[in-house]
Order: C-alpha cells, then sequence, then structure tokens
C-alpha cells in the first residue's frame, strides 16, 4: 500500500527528491480510473474500458465517471434530458465567437469560450450538489455546441441549433456537418468519446486539480484543462501523427523515414506513454474502430501507412517500451468521419470534460490547495546595483 503522509507534518529532515515531470510521485489519490500500463489494462471506476467501448454511450459513461456508479434508467433519462436542455449557448458567446480571427487554434477558441462561461454563470456553490450537478451538465452539454459553433463561424456561416431528435454524438456531428450523421459514424464517434473520456492524473487532468484546489469556478477549470490539453506532447498529438503519415507518404518509405528520424532523436508522435510499457489499449480499440469505418465508408491508404510505421516503430523503439497511444489511430477514425484535422483535439476535449469534471468533484471531496515546493538552483543572495555601478561591472 501506498504511504499517505500526514499532511500537517513535514519530515525536514528528509532532503527533497527532484523528480522531473512528476514521473512516479503521487500527487492524490482517486477513485475513478486505474491503468495497468504492463498490461494494458484500463478501467473506469472499476469497469474495464473494452466492455464500456463495447456497451455503454458517452452520457452513461460520463455519469459513472462523475457519480461513480452506472446511471438506473431513470437516472439516465434525467441527465440526457437535462443535457439536451442545456446545449444552446447564449448568442452573447456566439457573437463574442464571430470576433474569433477565423485563422486562429480551435483549441484556442475553445479555451476561451469555455472560460467565459464563468461570466454567465457567476454563481459559486460549490458546497452545494445542484450547483455540481448543474455546472456539469451546462459544460458536457455546451463545449460540443461551442466547437461547433466555432467550426461553422471560421467559415463565414452562422452556428446551427442543436436538434433535439438526436443523441448526444449524432448531434455534435450533425452540428458540425449541418448533415444527419449515419449512424454507425455516430456510434464510432460516441464510443471515441468513451474511450477519451477519462485517463487518471495525465497533464490536463493535473492542471484541472490544481486549479479546482483553489477553490475557483468549474469553467476556469475547464478552461485551464482545455489550455494544457492543446500541446502536442499531450492531446495535440493526434493532429501531428496525420501529418506525419501523410509526410511519410506509402509504406515503402516508412522504414527509412523512421531509421532518420529515431537516428535524428525525433520524437515519433502517437507514440510512447509515461504509464504504458505495452501498446495503449484505447490504440487498440481505436485501431478496430477505423476498420470498421474503412469496411463501411472505403478504405483509407494511410491506415496501411500507419500500420507498417507501428511494425516498424515497434521493433525499434518496443524495447524501450514504446508502442501506439491513444492518439495513433484516432487521426485515422476522424479522418474518416469527415473532420478537419484540428478539431481533432477540440474533440479529445469534449469526451474528456467528463473525466476533468469527475476530478473536480473529487477534489472539492477532500481539497487541499496543491502548493508544491522547489528545489532552488538560482543565485546565491546578492545586493542590487545601481545602472553605473551595473554598466561599469568587467564583461558588459
Ligand atoms: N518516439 C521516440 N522516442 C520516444 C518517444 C517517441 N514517441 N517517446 C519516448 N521516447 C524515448 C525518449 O526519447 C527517451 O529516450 P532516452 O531515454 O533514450 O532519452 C525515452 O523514450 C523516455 O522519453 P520521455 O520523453 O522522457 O518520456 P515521458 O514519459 O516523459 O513522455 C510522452 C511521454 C507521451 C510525452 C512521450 O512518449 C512523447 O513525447 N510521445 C510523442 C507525443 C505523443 O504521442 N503524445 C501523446 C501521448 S498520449
Amino acid at each position: 500500500m501506498p504511504m499517505v503522509v500526514d499532511a500537517n507534518r513535514v519530515a525536514s529532515d528528509v532532503a527533497p527528491v527532484f523528480r522531473p515531470g512528476l514521473e512516479g510521485v503521487p500527487a492524490t489519490q482517486s477513485a475513478i480510473c486505474d491503468i495497468d500500463g504492463l498490461q494494458g489494462l484500463l478501467t473506469y471506476r472499476g469497469y474495464p474500458l473494452e466492455e464500456l467501448a463495447a456497451s455503454s454511450t458517452f452520457l452513461e459513461t460520463a455519469h459513472l465517471l462523475i457519480w461513480g456508479e452506472l446511471p438506473t434508467t431513470e437516472h439516465l433519462r434525467a441527465f440526457e434530458h437535462n443535457v439536451q436542455m442545456h446545449r444552446r449557448v447564449s448568442f452573447r458567446i456566439r457573437d463574442m465567437m464571430k470576433c474569433f480571427p477565423a485563422d486562429g487554434h480551435p483549441m484556442d477558441a475553445l479555451q476561451s469560450s469555455a472560460a467565459s462561461l464563468g461570466l454567465f454563470y457567476s454563481r459559486r456553490a460549490l458546497d452545494d450538489p445542484a450547483y455540481i450537478e448543474a455546472a456539469v451538465v451546462r459544460l458536457i452539454a455546451k463545449i460540443p455546441t461551442m466547437v461547433a459553433a466555432y467550426q461553422l463561424i471560421r467559415l463565414g456561416q452562422d452556428p446551427i441549433q442543436p436538434r433535439d431528435d438526436l443523441s448526444y454524438s449524432a448531434n455534435f456531428l450533425y452540428m458540425l456537418t449541418e448533415r444527419e450523421p449515419d449512424p454507425l459514424a455516430a456510434r464510432i464517434f460516441d464510443q471515441c468519446l468513451i474511450l477519451h473520456a477519462e485517463h487518471s492524473l495525465n497533464a490536463s487532468t493535473f492542471s484541472a486539480r490544481v486549479t479546482a484546489s483553489t477553490l475557483t469556478d468549474p469553467y476556469a477549470v475547464v478552461a485551464s484543462a482545455v489550455g494544457t490539453l492543446a500541446g502536442p506532447l499531450h492531446g495535440g498529438a493526434n493532429e501531428d501523427v496525420l501529418a506525419m503519415l501523410e509526410q511519410i507518404g506509402s509504406e515503402d518509405r516508412a522504414e527509412a523515414w523512421l531509421d532518420r528520424a529515431i537516428a535524428e532523436k525525433q520524437k515519433i508522435m502517437g507514440f510512447g506513454h509515461r504509464e504504458y510499457k505495452v501498446k495503449d489499449p484505447r490504440a487498440v480499440i481505436l485501431q478496430g474502430l477505423a476498420e470498421q469505418l474503412f469496411d463501411r465508408f472505403g478504405h483509407d491508404g494511410m491506415y496501411d501507412v500507419a500500420r507498417r510505421v507501428e511494425e516498424v516503430a515497434s521493433e525499434r523503439l518496443g524495447p524501450k517500451g514504446i508502442y501506439p497511444n491513444v492518439d495513433f489511430y484516432s487521426g485515422l477514425v476522424y479522418r474518416k468521419l469527415g473532420i478537419p484535422r484540428d478539431l481533432f483535439t477540440p474533440i479529445f476535449a469534449i469526451a474528456r470534460v467528463a473525466g476533468w469534471l469527475a476530478h473536480w468533484k473529487e477534489q472539492l471531496g477532500a481539497n487541499r490547495i496543491y502548493r508544491p515546493t522547489q528545489i532552488y538552483t538560482g543565485a546565491a543572495r546578492r545586493t542590487w546595483l545601481p545602472q553605473d555601478a551595473r554598466n561599469a561591472l568587467p564583461g558588459v
């Protein structure tokens, strides 16, 4: 069992150890998600991801993550209804989004619009379960609407209203493309959301928990997490994987391309994970979803390149425990669904908001503000010098 240090006592005689990236350092206790990185197993609240992806829906999984149990039919219907009722976004937020630059990144647009919700829903009552539920519903309902709205706005069109007769995922694809999606496409998209909904203390979730620990509002919590997710070492990698596959271009070029990249110490996007030393179980499921889409809607030659890259990169990097992660196949799925590349990471955010909110709620349940220490490596104490004296220093 890991040791829990009494929060009020700090052992002053133990020299602090610096672990870059906090590798292996438990920064919280959590009952939400468990990863076995050696066997490639992932559970949400004890349920294997494979079972949830096969049988659950994103909203049911979000309920499980946030409230800890699979909902009864009555609770699920109520949750789905509430989300449906809150999907619309104020015209003021839409007008604000119309002022965003059309060539900005949709993750920046999402971060700004998520943060703006705090202006419109400024009441903060973190000890009121009704407030928590309302904030959860609002964020899960409105984030997809804001992603779809920015997509249409940057194309010079007006956002379209959600459709109440469509499921959560079908409605998002409809708001994005103005076409009702094929049921298989909508189901596969929903499964993608399940797969991305939670993943323990990754960088954006840690960011969410740090922000939550200050007792700020949940919109600031989600906005800070969106900003963290955007980077290429985290959620942003799914965009870069497709760029890499396109650059490689064909199966027969993969080996030489990878050998050069590895020799130049480049990171292969969509490979490697701090927690997994085997192929990420989400990548396994996503690969199967990609194949279902190709069977139904036509093959994508980039998939052949991806499989060859996986084969060669696993040979070269596998001995170091580096295998495909969640981002390796997700881009191929989204591309087949007709989703623009720079929306891949906002879609990751649509899913991960469930995990962020579960961690927000858990953090509030046993809160202590995050305030780690540091090991100072700067100058020893010195005296301020007037400019004349500074200018006269040798070497200036
Ligand atoms: N390609 C090539 N080498 C990789 C690699 C990759 N994708 N990921 C890790 N490595 C190598 C590093 O070069 C390093 O090698 P070294 O010990 O010889 O110097 C070693 O593996 C450890 O890498 P490090 O960056 O310290 O691991 P980390 O745990 O800090 O980083 C990631 C984890 C995910 C950030 C990292 O694997 C990565 O940058 N992957 C590519 C981006 C990506 O796909 N991100 C999405 C994650 S879901």
